[in-house]
């Protein structure tokens, strides 16, 4: 069983379509999508267009969870705008124009998603999780000690969690024999070239697993550009994001 995990697109179309291109290569039997995939970047129609597509076509084969950003989108109103300018304003004004183009089946469509998931293959205990089992806000980052991630995922059935959030791949073995993997970011990469992560998961027949992040490349400066053309306030900063100064 071949399973591909994208997360945090964040509407970058080319960063997505570049990832389902070697996601095709692959041949998963499953997809799961671990959530952010409107915020800050430039065609959140886009993607929640071949997202809604996929779990069309794939069916019970697509799993999606809600991440934090898409929350905000779904719940978002002038208090939350006011919040996100203040503490970090290129997402405030990203999130006060992302709410105004993306069309409302999609917010529905975000709104409607559920936090986590546990999904079972060949016996293998699997949890989906945006940042943390315990929070969609919480950071699973490279170089933290065994004893922080055992608290933070220690209500978890899972064998084997999987999150996203930060952009920066990672994992953990755990010493209670889970294991942990950040997949890392298609859309904003935060690694130091920048390129979109995703996961490659081989489930054998006895539960057994091999994992693989796969780096991608496209052409930040390219999708930088179309954050700049948005034009709002502070866009400039979201769009430096993705390039490497
Ligand atoms: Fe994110």
């Amino acid at each position: 069983m071949k399973i591909a995990i994208i997360s945090d697109i964040h509407g970058n179309q080319d960063a997505f379509d570049k990832v389902m291109e070697d996601i095709d290569k692959f041949k998963p039997d499953k997809i799961f999508c671990l959530g952010d995939i409107i915020l800050a970047g430039y065609n959140p129609n886009y993607i929640c267009k071949k997202i809604t597509e996929l779990k069309e076509s794939m069916k019970e084969d697509f799993e999606i969870i809600q991440g934090n950003t898409d929350k905000m989108i779904a719940n978002c109103n002038k208090d939350l705008i006011k919040r996100t300018k203040e503490a970090f304003p290129c997402m405030g004004y990203s999130l006060e124009e992302d709410v105004k183009i993306t069309k409302q089946e999609y917010i529905d469509f975000v709104r409607n998603l559920p936090e986590n998931k546990y999904i079972e293959i060949n016996g293998l205990k699997i949890q989906l999780v945006h940042g943390s089992p315990r929070s969609q806000n919480e950071n699973i980052y490279p170089e933290l000690t065994d004893n922080t991630i055992l608290e933070m995922t220690q209500n978890s059935k899972a064998d084997l969690i999987l999150c996203g959030h930060t952009h920066i791949p990672c994992g953990y073995s755990l010493s209670n024999g889970k294991t942990v993997i950040n997949v890392g970011s298609v859309g904003r990469s935060m690694t130091k070239d920048k390129m979109p992560v995703y996961l490659q998961l081989t489930v054998d027949k006895n539960g057994k697993f091999f994992v693989e992040h796969k780096i991608v490349k496209y052409d930040n400066n390219i999708a930088s550009n179309h954050i700049l053309s948005r034009g709002f306030k502070h866009c400039e900063d979201l769009a430096r994001m993705f390039i490497n100064e």
